[in-house]
């Protein structure tokens, strides 16, 4: 940093190894169009409140827009001993038009400064993921409607466990994304207070309009204690911990297409684009995006850490640690917005196997609580119809049988309770269709689901069909 930009305290430079160590410049920037519009709202509010002239305003907000669009054109220079985007901004300001770009800074700290514009970056950021997790929304519940009568093996333990429908498979993921689109859009709804007017960390002896910047950008209101409101980064960890989640549910989605796709399941076939070949063996189409997904959760996971314990022993208030919130937030959504694309390709070019699926039923005793059902229906306390199912189980498993293959006389060697019946009880589609409460994979139970679901995306704007339609031609 240059003697004259810290003004009259500092007669040395700044060590060149201190300085590259502490600009953020070089990720900061990224802020400039929030940081462009806090200004401009501001000089305007100082305007208002007689702090400034009506000139020296209309010259701030003139060279404000010129500064936006040199940075927009790749034309501006970035100087790191400037240290900030904010520094950055407002020197190259007064470069262009002297007195008034120094009276800019009236009233206002970097503290309120930083605290206005990565509120304002991650409202905007945690809305547009939102947006992206809609489009991943809209893949699934087309992909889901495909599937309502496909059937497939539900797993606990990874062990086939009972009958569900692919389609009923598909929107728990759905249960999933729609939770952490919720906590996204709450964290920023939380977030959208204005801290400017809150100066370094004890406000200001000016008589700023808080409300007027606070509305010129599109916040709620303002917030109530300024020791609070450039202390803390509270709102920055809930975005991110909304985002860990959401990169943990796409980490489990990527797992279930690497394993689906594997020749051991064979569920799924993964389309040309999404995967890649391997370079020593010919035959290989390997699920990389899925892995990927299922890698890059951990980068999500670390930037929560790396905020959380950032901020962990920080008194009050404004610490330079606090700096080191962007790398962390910028990555996180990076991270998560690239994942919940490559899913959403991923899955509309994705073809799933439905004989497989149908085959992956036979074996396995998908069909063993329908026994144990069965006989609990018929009077026989449920832990001793349990026993009965295990047995008869048992016998099928060591002659090398399903159940359905075994004789009426042999089930009622176990239990008088059988009947012809049990044999349609057994069936499959009889299973799924008879577990017909709210949550259950019912045919019509799903169907309502997928169309409440559709209804919702609807409501949002979204073309739930043209949506998937195009991203299932772009992964061909
Ligand atoms: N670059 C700083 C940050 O991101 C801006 C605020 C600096 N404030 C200060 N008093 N040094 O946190």
């Amino acid at each position: 940093m240059s003697k004259k930009a810290w003004g009259g305290r500092f007669d040395e430079d700044m060590d060149a190894a201190a300085l590259a160590f502490s600009e953020s410049v070089s990720f900061d920037q990224r802020l400039a169009p929030q940081d462009i519009r806090g200004s401009i709202a501001h000089a305007r509010m100082l305007g208002e409140r007689g702090i400034l002239s009506a000139d020296d305003v209309q010259k701030i907000v003139q060279g404000l827009e010129e500064i936006r669009g040199e940075i927009e054109r790749g034309e501006f220079e970035w100087d790191p001993t400037k240290e900030d985007v904010h520094m950055n901004v407002e020197s190259a300001l007064t470069a262009r038009i002297g007195d008034a770009g120094a009276r800019l800074h009236t009233g206002r700290s970097r503290n309120d400064q930083v605290g206005t514009d990565m509120r304002l970056w991650t409202r905007e950021a945690c809305q547009a993921t939102a947006a992206r997790i809609d489009r991943l929304l809209c893949v699934l519940a087309v992909r889901a409607g495909d599937g309502v009568d496909v059937l497939m093996p539900g797993y606990t333990h990874l062990q086939r466990a009972q009958p569900v429908r692919l389609a009923h498979h598909l929107l728990a993921y759905c249960e999933m994304l729609e939770r952490d689109r919720g906590r996204l859009l709450d964290a920023a709804r939380r977030m959208n207070l204005s801290p400017l007017g809150c100066g370094a960390l004890a406000g200001t002896t000016f008589d700023l309009d808080r409300e007027a910047t606070a509305r010129a950008l599109g916040f709620d209101g303002v917030t109530r204690n300024s020791l609070d409101s450039v202390g803390d980064r509270d709102f920055l960890v809930e975005a991110v911990a909304a985002l860990a989640n959401c990169a943990i549910h796409l980490s489990r989605m990527g797992e279930e297409l690497v394993l689906w796709s594997s020749q051991e399941f064979g569920f799924v076939q993964m389309s040309d684009a999404f995967t890649t070949g391997s370079s020593m063996m010919p035959q290989k189409k390997n699920p990389d995006m899925a892995e990927l997904v299922r890698g890059k959760s951990g980068r999500v996971v670390g930037d929560l850490v790396t905020l959380m314990v950032m901020l962990k022993g920080l008194p009050l208030t404004y610490n330079r640690d606090m700096q080191e919130d962007k790398p962390p937030v910028f990555d996180a959504f990076d991270t998560v917005d690239a994942c919940l694309d490559v899913m959403a390709g991923s899955l509309a070019g994705a073809r799933f196997d439905a004989e497989r699926m149908r085959e992956a039923l036979v074996r396995g005793f998908l069909d063993a609580t329908e026994v144990a059902d069965y006989l609990s229906a018929k009077g026989e306390p449920f832990r001793s119809a349990h026993h009965v199912a295990g047995r008869l189980v048992r016998l099928a498993h060591d002659q090398g049988k399903t159940l359905p293959e075994l004789t009426l006389d042999e089930m009622r060697a176990e239990s008088k309770a059988f009947d012809q019946d049990i044999y349609q009880a057994l069936d499959m589609e009889t299973a799924v269709e008879r577990r017909k409460l709210v949550g259950g994979p019912a045919r019509a139970r799903v169907q309502v689901e997928i169309d409440a679901l559709r209804s919702r995306l609807e409501e949002r704007g979204l073309d739930v069909a043209a949506i998937a339609r195009q991203l299932g031609a772009d992964a061909k």
